[in-house]
């Protein structure tokens, strides 16, 4: 039987084992993923847009987080269960930071939290880290900072802008995060972030020089026709699949052929 993944695990696998990590949000998913034995559950803020419809993840709140992260818990799995900090549980200040994460571990089960962004959350991140909460960070394109940075653009491009992410990318690993994601990087400076790092980071758009990679689930298993960044690959398409069954029961029900005989309870 498989052993729970812990965080020293993960700090293990850079230079050892590509680390594998899919976003959950619920107990039937969170239950196929851990069957396949990821490394890492990101119960992500991504909840947001793919579980609750919204257009970005700046509406997501903490109660609806601690809900998610519930879910994805009270399947036990062995995979390390990660839980997205959403926007404003931690950049208004240093005590709410530490409260929200406490509240995963507190409330929801979790065994480490995630976080976008650098300097401008290191206190945030030592604080966190201080409390004995571990912390993933999260750097290059950070979806809290979609208006900021004008829309879904690759991050780290140019010189001065691959040198400030290895900046805020070490000062990160000195604050004491175990690993880091970094999404949509060209995958040279992902490289040379992964390669000056010791702790492992984990790509999405960013190449494959990184220590491990994340997809959302519902984007790998190709449940959302219109949405087809370059950065995920679809390996199958449950959009096609759940339509053509609900299809296919929406005609029998009004064809009068289900329920049949073996679905009907005798006297
Ligand atoms: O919210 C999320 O799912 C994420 C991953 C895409 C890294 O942050």
């Amino acid at each position: 039987m498989r052993k729970p993944v812990s965080v020293q695990d993960i700090l293990g696998k850079k230079g050892n084992q590509p680390i594998v990590m899919i976003t959950s949000y619920d107990a039937t998913m969170a239950r196929i993923v851990d069957e396949s034995d990821v490394d890492i559950i990101l119960v992500g803020d991504s909840a947001g847009m793919v579980m609750a419809g919204l257009d970005n993840t700046l509406g997501v709140t903490m109660d609806m987080m601690v809900y998610h992260v519930q879910c994805v818990t009270r399947t036990k799995p062995k995979s390390l269960v990660i839980a997205d900090l959403p926007f404003l549980s931690y950049q208004t200040s240093v005590p709410d930071a530490v409260r929200n994460a406490g509240r995963f571990l507190q409330e929801a089960g979790a065994q480490a939290v995630k976080l976008e962004g650098g300097q401008r959350v290191i206190e945030q991140v030592r604080a966190i880290i201080r409390a004995d909460i571990p912390v993933m960070g999260h750097l290059g394109l950070t979806p809290q900072s979609v208006h900021a940075f004008g829309g879904y653009k690759v991050q780290g491009r140019g010189e001065e802008a691959a040198r400030l992410l290895k900046e805020n990318a070490l000062m990160l690993q000195e604050a004491g995060v175990f690993s880091i994601v970094l999404e949509c990087v060209p995958t040279p400076v992902a490289k040379e972030v992964s390669e000056a790092l010791a702790i492992p980071t984990i790509g999405i758009g960013a190449g494959p020089h990184c220590d491990g990679q994340v997809l959302v689930i519902q984007d790998l298993l190709g449940m959302n026709r219109e949405f087809r960044p370059k950065f995920v690959k679809r390996y199958a398409s449950l959009h096609e699949t759940i339509k053509a069954a609900v299809d296919a029961y929406a005609k029998e029900v009004r064809g009068g052929a289900f329920p049949a005989d073996e679905h009907c309870f005798k006297n």
